[in-house]
């Protein structure tokens, strides 16, 4: 009862606190195209459908984009917030963003600035444009004379022009001098790479310039916002952060715990004088208090005390540690009625981390399968991230696999069901919730074995959500995240996200289940050699059964040598060639069925080739643990 109570307040408190901020409503500009559609009525149907997509990928990543219907009525669209806008702000803007776009319709497109975010709609993909003729600068009435004003406003504008395309597209700079303010932002379009982003930056630049004397300038162009002012208009950046949303989160669950506990304390002494006088010496038994947590929509996690989580781990005890990798470090825990869970401890003040902590508990929080790692909760302190998993006993799968001893715990029974536990969690990833999601890092580490070597899928932190209705476009990354060796080719040269990256990783994951080898830790003269090719050699030349790992008895040889395919096809150089998680299943559920033949997988040697041509390094046999995320799936 004082728990839900303690919520509502909080959530109340929550709200409140959103709603004081500015999510800057105000129309700067409206044009439309000058040609028109044949079917309007179908226009404004994939229009409401690319809405129906979009807004959630809004509310979550200030940034969307989307396409709908058939040519020639097939409508893009592209919408984005200023960064400084929280995500409940950004999602205020386009709201009303959405709104009067389709006051243009029947015209082809046209695009919406408000001074918090923008919208484009036309008939074609105009994603990349940078700068159109299109383009439109508006500058105020009102003037500022001030000799400073000038060098003022340019080196503010200077500024911002270097910062943006270095900070993914965002630049705020003011200055001061003798009384006169320059306040300037400006933000890119996501789409756009930094030499695009700076393109078009330094053009707006000089339509602003020309806005002199006017204290107010807006430059607008296709991909790219930008403005100043002598007044102070932006949001606090950091107050859209996750580390802002969580800090002054806790002082909220602070103070509401504060005055729960100062109202039950004064009930208790109250009682308890009452209660003393009849009788005395009885103590109270302490309680750890557990919130739920309904944080923005659809996310519940249990906060943990950072007391408790240091009093479960011995004080973060080095005899704890499970492990460690790019994000931080893992220990095993004891909650004082004996559960048992495993603690990641993210590593401190790295601002990109956020996103990562926010995206994994959002993809976490949705997608919940008995083959996929329970999250229990979070502890959120000043100094440190925590977030809480149920603990499994055996670990990681490559602490097994790979190790000479140790793997032959691993029959082939298991292996089997390793392999087709990891399919269903990945096929529910793919199709079975509201939103798909591509993982982007399956590979052994983040497979997790429970006492009876059931597989469970960890590490959410690259994973991306997608919305269902656009599952025949793939996405384009311009930056790859995911661990070298199971990251799939065209993923690596061309940033093209689709589930088949994770089909990818999966029959990388298949082969070394097998083979008990690593990828790329393939014995051979030829450095460029991986597992996925030395199984496909040997496939062609009907000699597949050389890679199955000895420990393996010959008993099951076909069935073995039936995965092995399997894997080879999940393996195939040609994304569309790969079977979805679906197939996989049906594969590795009906063994009657008779399996397609793969076709060549990637070399590596002409992945060096093909990515040198898009400018990515390959290092050779070392992984690659490249974990910045862009915001880019639509
Ligand atoms: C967009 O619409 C205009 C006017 O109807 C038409 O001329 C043009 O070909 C269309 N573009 C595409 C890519 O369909
Ligand atoms: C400051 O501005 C005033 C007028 O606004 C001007 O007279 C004065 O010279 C300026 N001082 C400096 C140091 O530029």
């Amino acid at each position: 009862m004082a728990a839900s109570f303690s919520i509502f307040i909080l959530l109340i408190a929550f709200s409140i606190r959103f709603s004081h901020a500015d999510p800057r409503l105000d129309i700067v500009a409206r044009s439309c195209e000058s040609t028109s559609v044949q079917n309007v009525d179908k226009y404004f149907k994939n229009y409401a459908a690319i809405l129906e997509n979009m807004e959630y990928e809004m509310y979550r990543n200030k940034f969307a984009f989307s396409e709908a219907g058939k040519p020639p009525d097939k409508l893009y669209v592209l919408s984005q917030c200023l960064d400084d806008l929280s995500n409940l702000e950004c999602a205020q803007c386009f709201s009303k963003i959405c709104n009067i776009l389709p006051s243009c319709f029947p015209a082809t497109g046209g695009r919406v600035y408000l001074d918090g975010c923008f919208i484009r709609a036309n008939n074609y993909s105009f994603y990349r444009e940078v700068i159109t003729e299109g383009d439109m600068k508006r500058c105020s009435d009102d003037v500022n004379t001030n000799q400073d004003f000038q060098s003022l406003l340019r080196d503010v504008l200077q500024k911002i022009v270097q910062k943006a395309p270095n900070n993914g597209g965002f630049g705020l700079a003011h200055d001061t001098k003798n009384g006169t303010a320059v306040h300037g932002i400006a933000q890119c379009w996501r789409i756009l790479d930094k030499d695009m982003c700076s393109a078009c930056l330094i053009d707006a630049v000089n339509s602003a310039i020309h806005c002199m004397p006017s204290q107010e300038g807006r430059a607008l162009n296709a991909g790219c916002f930008l403005r100043y002012s002598t007044y102070e208009f932006a949001n606090d950046p950091d107050a859209g952060s996750l580390r802002y949303a969580i800090v002054s989160f806790i002082i909220y669950i602070s103070a509401v715990v504060f005055i729960c506990t100062l109202a039950i304390a004064v009930g208790l002494c109250l009682g308890k004088m009452a209660y003393r006088q009849m009788n005395s010496g009885h103590k109270r038994k302490g309680k750890e208090l557990d919130h739920l947590v309904a944080m923005n929509q659809g996310l519940q996690f249990l906060q943990f005390k950072f007391s408790t989580l240091e009093k479960a781990t011995d004080c973060f005890n080095e005899a704890q540690k499970l492990g460690s990798g790019g994000y931080g470090e893992v220990f095993k825990g004891t909650l004082p009625d004996g559960r048992e869970i495993a603690i990641k401890r993210l590593y401190v003040n790295r601002k990109s981390r956020n996103d990562e902590i926010y995206n994994e508990m959002d993809v976490i929080s949705r997608a919940q399968h008995k083959n996929l790692v329970r999250f229990l909760g979070g502890c959120f302190t000043t100094i440190e991230n925590f977030l809480v998993y149920e603990y499994l006993a055996n670990k990681s799968l490559d602490s097994i696999l790979f190790d000479p001893e140790k793997k032959k715990e691993l029959d082939w029974g298991k292996r089997h069901r390793i392999i087709v536990g990891t399919a269903e969690g990945l096929e529910y990833l793919h199709k079975g919730c509201e939103v798909r999601i591509i993982h982007r890092d399956i590979k052994a580490s983040n497979i997790l074995l429970d006492l009876k070597y059931k597989p469970k899928i960890a590490d959410f932190g690259l994973a991306r959500l997608c919305s269902c209705e656009s599952d025949k476009n793939s996405l384009v990354n311009s930056s790859v995240a995911g661990t070298f060796g199971y990251m799939a080719p065209e993923y690596i040269a061309k940033g093209s996200l689709t589930e088949k990256v994770d089909v990818y990783s999966f029959g990388v994951l298949v082969l070394e289940i097998i083979s008990g080898v690593k990828n790329t830790k393939i014995e051979s003269e030829n450095l460029l050699e991986t597992l996925v090719t030395d199984a496909w050699k040997h496939f062609q030349s009907n000699a597949t059964s050389k890679i199955i790992d000895e420990s393996l008895g010959s008993e099951d040889i076909e069935e073995i040598k039936r995965e092995i395919q399997l894997g080879l096809l999940c393996t195939q150089a040609t994304p569309a060639l790969r079977p979805s998680m679906t197939e996989v299943l049906q594969m590795l559920r009906h063994k009657d069925m008779e399996l397609p033949i793969p076709t060549k997988p990637p070399f590596l040697d002409e992945l060096v080739d093909l990515s040198s041509s898009f400018g990515f390094n390959i290092p050779g046999k070392f992984p690659l643990h490249n974990s910045h995320r862009t915001e880019d799936c639509n």
